[in-house]
C-alpha cells in the first residue's frame, strides 16, 4: 500500500519539483545591472559595448552605451530565458535600427546584435561595473612649446593607406602584396612611397605595457623590413585615447613607449587619430595632447612623419606645425562619392595659405579607383588635390587597377604640380558659389597651374581671362595635363568646354 501510494505520488512530486525549480531558476535571473557585451573581431580583439539593463517582471528597459553614446532600448522582454530588445543608433538618414536577441545561462548572455541590413554579430555579455564604461582620467598635459621640425615631408607625402578600401580587412599579406604592386604598377616610380596601415592592426598590451599587433599582423618588424626591401616606407596608426575609432587599443598613457616601439619596428609614419580622446580632453587641450606625441616621436630617434587626424577641429592648421605635425586632416572622412569628395575638395581654399613645405593641409585620402565615381570625377579629385598641395595617399587596391585608374593616379604631369617644392597655396579665382570653378597655383619656376572645374551636372564652357588671374600683358603658352599636349590659347585667355563634374587642367608657361 505504502509503496503503491508512493508510486502514484511520484510523478506529481517530480512535476512539482520541476515547476518550482524552473520558476526559481528564471526568477533568480534578474538581468538588472551593468553588462559588457564583447563581440570578437576575429583577430584576437573584441568590440565592446555596454548594457545598462533594468528588469521589471518580464519587461526589460535600459540603454546601450557605445563610447560616449547612450541609446535607450525599446521592446525589451525576458521570457523563458530568452532576451530581446532593440535600439536605434544615429538619427535621420544615418539612423540604424539594431535588434538584439540572446539566451541567458549562468549569469552570462549569449547575445546576437543585428544592424539593419547587416550580418548578425555574435558575442557574450557579462556583468561588469558601470565604471568600466567610463573613460580614464585626463593625463597631465605639457606646457606649450614648439616641437622642433623633423625635416620630413618637404613636399606633400605620397603613398597608400589601407582604410578607404580595406577598413578592418587589412592584414600582413595584403600589405605585402600592396607593396609589391606599388613597385610593379609603376606607382613607386611615380612617387608613391609610404605604405600606411590604418586602424585595426593593434593587439593588446603585454605585461610591460608594450603594444602588440593582433593575429592579422604576426610580425610588425618583419613586415617593415619587407616593405623597406622594396625601397618603400611604412606607416601605422594610433589614437591618443584609450581606443581607436574602430575600438582597438589606443596609445593613451603609453605615448613614449609606443613611439619607441614604432621606431624599433622600423616604422616611418604615424597617423594619430583623435577618436576616443574626445571623451577625456576638451578640444582646447588637443594641442597639448598632440605635442606630447610630437615630442615622443622626436625622442624615438627615427624619422617618423607625424600625421594629425582630428578632422580640422580648433583650426588645426594654425598650430599643427607647432606640435611637429607634417600634415593635419582638415575635414571629416571622405567617401567614394562625388558629393563627399567635391564638398571636401572645394572647401579648402581659405586655409590653403597655411600649408608650407614640411606642414600640409590634408583633405583626406584618395578614393580614385574605388569604383563609385566616374573617370571625370576622379580626374577632378586628382587635379584638385594636386592644386591644393594635398598628400596623395591612394586608397584603392593597387593589385588590381584598371588602365584608367593608373592613368589618373600616375599622371606625372599632375603629380609634379602637387609636389612643387615651393608649396605655394592654391587660389580660387571664381566666386565661391560658381559651378565653374577657376583655381590657380603659382609654381616654383614662375609657371602657373590652372584648373577649370565644372561642378554642375551638365557640360559647360568655362572662360578664363589672363587679366583675371594676374597674367596681364604676359605671353602665355598652355599645356593640357590630362591630354598631355600643348593647346593653343589666345592673347586674352582660354575657353574650355568641361564635362559635367570634370576638369581641364593646364600648366601655363608665362613670359613677358
Ligand atoms: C577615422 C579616420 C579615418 C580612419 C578611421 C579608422 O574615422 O578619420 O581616416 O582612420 O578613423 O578607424
Amino acid at each position: 500500500m505504502v509503496e503503491g501510494r508512493q508510486r502514484s505520488f511520484l510523478p506529481a512530486i517530480l512535476i512539482t519539483i520541476f515547476l518550482v525549480s524552473s520558476t526559481l531558476l528564471f526568477a533568480q535571473t534578474d538581468l538588472t545591472g551593468f553588462w559588457v557585451f564583447r563581440i570578437p573581431t576575429g583577430d584576437g580583439n573584441f568590440r565592446e559595448t555596454f548594457l545598462d539593463l533594468k528588469q521589471n517582471g518580464d519587461q526589460i528597459t535600459g540603454k546601450v552605451i557605445a563610447g560616449s553614446r547612450e541609446i535607450p532600448i525599446s521592446g525589451g522582454t525576458f521570457k523563458d530565458g530568452k532576451l530581446h530588445f532593440e535600439t536605434t543608433f544615429g538619427t535621420g538618414e544615418r539612423a540604424r535600427h539594431v535588434v538584439y536577441d540572446g539566451t541567458v545561462q549562468n549569469d552570462k548572455i549569449e547575445l546576437t546584435s543585428q544592424f539593419q541590413g547587416r550580418e548578425p554579430q555574435k558575442g557574450t555579455a557579462e556583468r561588469t561595473k558601470p565604471e568600466a564604461a567610463q573613460p580614464p582620467a585626463k593625463l597631465p598635459l605639457p606646457a606649450f612649446h614648439d616641437v622642433p621640425d623633423n625635416a620630413l615631408a618637404r613636399t606633400p607625402p605620397m603613398g597608400w593607406n589601407s582604410w578607404n578600401k580595406f577598413a578592418g580587412k587589412v592584414d600582413d599579406k595584403t600589405v605585402r602584396e600592396i607593396a609589391d604592386a606599388m613597385v610593379s604598377s609603376g606607382m613607386k616610380d611615380a612617387g608613391y612611397i609610404y605604405v600606411n596601415i590604418d586602424d585595426t592592426w593593434e593587439g593588446q598590451r603585454d605585461a610591460q605595457g608594450n603594444i602588440t599587433s593582433n593575429t592579422k599582423f604576426p610580425d610588425m618588424k618583419a613586415l617593415a623590413d619587407y616593405v623597406h626591401s622594396k625601397g618603400l616606407k611604412i606607416g601605422l596608426y594610433s589614437s591618443p585615447g584609450p581606443k581607436t575609432c574602430a575600438g582597438y587599443e589606443g596609445t593613451y598613457g603609453h605615448e613614449e613607449q609606443d613611439a619607441q616601439t614604432y621606431a624599433q619596428w622600423g616604422f616611418d609614419y604615424l597617423k594619430y587619430d583623435w577618436c576616443s580622446a574626445s571623451r577625456i580632453y576638451k578640444n582646447e587641450e588637443m594641442q597639448g595632447v598632440y605635442q606630447k606625441m610630437g615630442d615622443a616621436l622626436l625622442r624615438a630617434r627615427r624619422p617618423i612623419v607625424f600625421s594629425l587626424c582630428q578632422y580640422g577641429i580648433n583650426e588645426v592648421w594654425t598650430w599643427g606645425p607647432k606640435v611637429g605635425g607634417n600634415l593635419w586632416r582638415t575635414t571629416g572622412d571622405i567617401s567614394d562619392r562625388w558629393e563627399s569628395m567635391s564638398k571636401i575638395g572645394f572647401a579648402q581654399f581659405d586655409i590653403a595659405p597655411y600649408a608650407r613645405p614640411g606642414h600640409w593641409n590634408d583633405p583626406d585620402m584618395l578614393e580614385i579607383g574605388n569604383g563609385s565615381m566616374s573617370a571625370d570625377e576622379y580626374r577632378t579629385h586628382m587635379s584638385l588635390w594636386a592644386l591644393l598641395a594635398a598628400p596623395l595617399l591612394a586608397g584603392n587596391d593597387l593589385r588590381s587597377m584598371s588602365d584608367e585608374t593608373k592613368s589618373i593616379l600616375m599622371n606625372k604631369e599632375v603629380i609634379v604640380i602637387d609636389q612643387d617644392p615651393d608649396g605655394h597655396p592654391a587660389r580660387r579665382i571664381s566666386d565661391a558659389d560658381a559651378t565653374g570653378v577657376i583655381v590657380t597655383r603659382l609654381l616654383h619656376d614662375g609657371s602657373v597651374a590652372l584648373g577649370l572645374f565644372n561642378r554642375s551636372d551638365q557640360p559647360q564652357t568655362i572662360d578664363v581671362k589672363w587679366d583675371n588671374i594676374g597674367l596681364t600683358r604676359r605671353k602665355v603658352q598652355a599645356r593640357d595635363l590630362w591630354k598631355h599636349a600643348e593647346v593653343p590659347v589666345s592673347a586674352e585667355g582660354y575657353s574650355a568646354s568641361v564635362p559635367a563634374h570634370g576638369v581641364v587642367f593646364l600648366k601655363l608657361a608665362v613670359s613677358r
